[in-house]
């Protein structure tokens, strides 16, 4: 084993990392490109490892570089153990690993369970495997209905669009996917299944990382008979319901009971490595009470909270948010997470844009309405300052310390997320916010790779968010993230305990976290700070020394003040 050699410098290993750490995403084909092919690769992010230690992050989540068809950019996995060549190998991936780990940063990897790609080895056993077989009993195999089975199954919906059953060609029987055809879903109940996960946990833990982030950690158990059900498979925004209510809404694809039992069984098996070694879910569950239940103390550390991605710019919806979520996340005794941005939601700088601030389209298209570029930036910045000062673990999206907006005006015959092509285009689709970075804004491809090409186009107001344009220039977003990581590390802010102050205006958050004092101002109208030493602001403040509007600010309070409540 070779855990031992990669074990975490002095000064990051500290009790529960992952309980305040900082997370940054990597969406590796939309990183950084060392061969001048146009995607994004692993001896890419390698070089860029100076870049994320500089900016004062504590851990890395890599999305996956697996071997893959990349039907879904690689989140249909054909094998789990190998690095897919687009990405480089696997010397790569440790060279990428060890240095990370040098620079003090721990690396998370994606795990893929619920499905694999159809050119998965089993998969493709399976279809030359007659009905009954074993080899397709790893798989959600059934007879159609209708005199001659022409008829789905059941009538599930594909969260991409679509039925979610399909038939390979000649084939008599349907298999479930609950995304793109691409993408059959394991039989989770098949004790083969679940022996190899625990193996393919294994071989990464060896190599030594820190951990993994379980792709739609609530689907891999179906409920028994497969009944019919009439809700639609949302991804996140079906956690939306999460902000109304209490009912149980979810479908009989979705946060079965039985998933528990997995995620205890691979508790077990992180548990036996030295370091600590975790799991964060992406589940999307509308009540937090039931998210809540995938980080009880046997199972994983994390959960992403896709109730904060949602929440609008709005005083009152944040707060209820940030209360609910600790809350929530208390009763089990598990760290809360924050999350603004991913590869599957527009980007927030541009949502924030919007005419109703936080809206969540499911992409953003030229005819679509065009966010304001410059308004949605600035209420970014003031967002960071609240995330960033919130006790837990975040979560940043490459690019959000740039400021990257959207492209909102991707050309549909460049589009490749399968939710497009599903929808017939109903739905825009992901690929506007997996833009490649730009490094440099006088380069071929703004500096992601070594030639023009790039896998989806960059927009030409990417050269105004390039990393040169902003490093070592004061005031910019870059600098103001790396401000922000320091000081959420020099304060403890991770490790820190919430105390909300009462302010007279309503679309004002106040809080303490320590030392610090938060001022987040929501609205348009100046505040009065109180007197105390600024840290670190989101805009300048105005020539009268009041926090402008959509303006967020950190200090060391004179005094403390007598009117707070929780
Ligand atoms: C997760 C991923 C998303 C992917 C889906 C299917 O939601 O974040 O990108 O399309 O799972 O694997």
């Amino acid at each position: 084993m070779r855990t031992r050699e990669f074990a975490a410098p002095e000064a990051h290993a500290g009790l529960e990392w992952w309980r305040s750490a900082v997370i940054y995403q990597i969406y590796p084909r939309s990183f950084a490109d060392s061969d001048g092919d146009g995607i994004g690769d692993l001896p890419g992010i390698a070089a860029k490892l100076p870049y994320l230690a500089r900016l004062g992050i504590d851990a890395i989540w890599l999305s996956p570089f697996y071997r893959s068809p990349q039907a879904d950019a690689g989140y249909d996995v054909a094998d789990y153990r190998v690095v897919d060549p687009l990405f480089g190998t696997l010397d790569d991936f440790d060279r990428m690993l060890h240095g990370a780990h040098a620079l003090g940063m721990k690396v998370i990897v994606d795990l893929v369970p619920n499905h694999t790609s159809d050119e998965h080895a089993w998969f493709q056993a399976a279809l030359k495997s007659p009905p009954g077989s074993a080899e397709r009993a790893r798989y959600l195999f059934r007879d159609g209905k209708g005199a001659h089975g022409e008829l789905p199954p059941n009538n599930w919906q594909s969260v991409f669009g679509g039925n979610a059953w399909s038939r390979a060609p000649g084939d008599s029987q349907w298999y479930l996917h609950l995304f793109d055809r691409k993408q059959p879903d394991l039989n989770w109940d098949h004790p083969e299944v679940r022996a190899e996960f625990e193996d393919v946990l294994r071989f990464w833990l060896e190599r030594g990382v820190d951990g993994f982030r379980v792709d739609v950690a609530h689907g891999l158990i179906k409920a028994p008979g497969l009944p019919d059900w009439d809700g639609h498979a949302a991804m996140v925004e079906g956690a939306e319901a999460g902000n109304s209510g209490d009912s149980d809404s979810a479908g009989p694809m979705w946060d079965q009971d039985g998933v528990h039992e997995i995620y205890r069984n691979w508790r077990r098996v992180l548990d036996a490595y030295p370091g600590e070694r975790m799991m964060v879910a992406e589940a999307w569950i509308a009540r937090q009470s039931r998210l809540a239940r995938y980080i009880r103390h046997d199972e994983m550390q994390q959960a992403f909270n896709f109730d904060y991605l949602l929440a609008h710019w709005d005083a009152a919806e944040l707060r209820a948010v940030i209360d609910s979520s600790l809350a929530a996340s208390a009763a089990v005794g598990a760290p809360t997470t924050w999350v603004m941005s991913n590869h599957d939601s527009v980007r927030h700088t541009s949502r924030f844009g919007l005419r109703k601030p936080g809206a969540r389209p499911k992409g953003i298209d030229a005819n679509g309405e065009q966010p304001n570029e410059a308004l949605g930036l600035r209420r970014a910045r003031a967002a960071a300052l609240l995330m960033l000062a919130l006790p837990g673990s975040a979560y940043i999206y490459q690019g959000e310390e740039l400021g990257l907006p959207e492209h909102t005006a991707l050309e549909a015959r460049y589009r490749q997320d399968p939710a497009f092509f599903r929808t017939n285009g109903a739905e825009i689709g992901r690929d506007g916010c997996r833009i490649p970075l730009p490094w440099k804004a006088n380069a071929p491809s703004f500096g992601f790779g070594a030639s023009e090409t790039s896998w989806l186009p960059q927009p030409g107001n990417f050269a105004h968010y390039a990393a040169d344009r902003q490093d070592g220039v004061s005031g910019s977003t870059l600098e103001l993230y790396r401000r922000l990581l320091h000081l959420r590390r020099d304060y403890q802010l991770g490790a820190g305990q919430l105390q909300w102050h009462t302010v007279g205006a309503s679309e004002v958050l106040s809080f303490d976290n320590g030392q610090l004092h938060a001022v987040i101002n929501l609205g348009m109208k100046p505040v009065t700070l109180p007197a105390g030493t600024l840290l670190v602001s989101s805009e300048p403040l105005n020539a009268a020394g009041q926090l402008p509007g959509n303006t967020a600010a950190w200090l060391l309070p004179a005094h403390r003040p007598m009117n707070t409540s929780r």
